[in-house]
């Protein structure tokens, strides 16, 4: 049957004018809107100048953050996110950097030359986006995360980790959440190229661990103007029992473990100098890998030396910049009870900002969750307060300026 534009207008004012639809609409309006009253502001743990500062120029943190109503739960979200995210389009150019040991570390990076509002390319800022485990600069997040630092004019730079992007392992080294040698190295690198240049590490899930361990190595001679972490895990021993209960196993812990096997078939050749590959490829868990792969080749006694090396949440009292870790209580990778708030509370230099849901690296919003979201906006926010108010937040920090390098 051939239903002109008219008609299809006229059944369709006939339908939403029909009292039904007008009552289910209404209540789905007002469900709506009582699920977004019901979800509070995210708690903002830090100093009383430091939220000040936070406050004004980065409004994210006061607003209430209500997740995407259809997806429930922070497992839900953390699926459901890595399914329907939209990934920007993004060109990288890419480089290989040689390290010391005879490796090489992938940087991709995004120059902006076309910024506006900083067309000088050798002060143009800089932010350094560190991925999490197995992930690399195609990561949905990283995209986003470009596409809000570029449209404020700032040039990006993607660490990809080693042998996670494609490249080739000329070593048998790859990557551990607590090393911070590759670090350092494109830290030192990117200074060298852009001395006058300020860079803001910022770290998602494991490379917030990474970023926070040099942070906390380095002090005061880090070459970083602050950090932003998202969903980071606090302690790494906390965070593998969390993972390997078993509906997290299933969900997540089996699949990130096939992604991390499939690294080391691909790095075959190189590996099999320093490991028994198939024992490792037996791996069920990430911790079994970490038992069978990680720990050993980056010389630990055992993997639960590397965890305790590779946890953060103790060593931010030696952390010098200003520095802005977003969590969910409900992320099933990094559990509540290992917020370290009380170490937080007594730094002038940290905030954590806390929601109740979110899950891992997801922060939903909205009925069609696709493109930004509330990490994207917090990000993008956190990093323009940090370019272009520099002095406020060093003092809202307590940071004294001839402490900054
Ligand atoms: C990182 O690992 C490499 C290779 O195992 C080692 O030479 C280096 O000293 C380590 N760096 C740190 C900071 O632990």
């Amino acid at each position: 049957m051939f239903l002109s534009h008219l008609d299809l207008w006229r059944s369709y004012l006939e339908c939403v004018s029909r009292p039904y639809t007008v009552f289910v609409c209404s209540i789905t309006a007002a469900l709506y809107y009582l699920w977004g009253r019901k979800c509070q502001a995210p708690a903002l743990v830090c100093s009383e100048a430091l939220s000040a500062f936070l406050q004004e120029h980065c409004p994210a943190v006061a607003e209430r953050f209500s997740p995407t109503p259809w997806c429930w739960g922070g497992r839900l979200q953390t699926l459901v996110c890595s399914v329907l995210k939209s990934r920007p389009h993004v060109t990288y150019r890419n480089e290989l950097l040689r390290t010391d040991d005879g490796g090489q570390i992938s940087l991709d990076w995004v120059d902006n030359q076309a910024s506006a509002a900083h067309p000088e390319s050798s002060t143009r800022p800089t932010v350094l986006i560190l991925p999490g485990l197995a992930g690399n600069s195609k990561q949905p997040y990283v995209l986003h995360a470009i596409s809000q630092a570029t449209r404020r004019g700032y040039r990006c730079v993607v660490f990809n980790n080693r042998g996670a992007a494609g490249e080739e392992l000329l070593t048998p080294v790859t990557y551990c959440a607590a090393n911070t040698s590759d670090l350092e190295r494109v830290v030192g690198h990117i200074k060298g190229l852009y001395p006058q240049a300020p860079v803001l590490g910022a770290g998602v899930s494991m490379g917030g661990m990474l970023l926070l361990n040099y942070l906390a190595r380095k002090r005061t001679e880090s070459g970083l103007v602050a950090g932003f972490t998202i969903s980071v895990p606090w302690d790494a021993t906390k965070s593998s029992v969390s993972m390997e209960e078993p509906l997290n196993w299933l969900l997540f812990n089996k699949y990130l473990t096939t992604i991390l096997c499939g690294l080391i078939t691909r790095h075959r050749k190189v590996l099999e100098k320093v490991v028994d590959v198939d024992h490792v490829l037996t791996a069920q868990t990430v911790r079994e890998f970490d038992e069978r792969f990680t720990s050993l080749v980056f010389g630990y006694k055992s993997c639960m030396d590397y965890y305790h090396d590779a946890s953060p949440d103790k060593k931010l009292p030696n952390t010098a910049v200003p520095i802005l870790c977003l969590n969910a209580a409900d992320d099933p990778f990094s559990p509540q009870y290992a917020f370290p708030l009380t170490i937080v509370q007594g730094l002038p230099n940290v905030a954590l900002l806390l929601t109740a849901h979110g899950g891992h690296i997801a922060f939903m919003q909205g009925l069609f969750p696709r493109g930004e979201n509330y990490m994207d906006r917090l990000f993008g926010q956190f990093v323009q307060a940090v370019f272009e108010h520099p002095r406020d937040i060093n003092k809202a920090c307590g940071i004294e300026e001839e402490q900054m390098t």
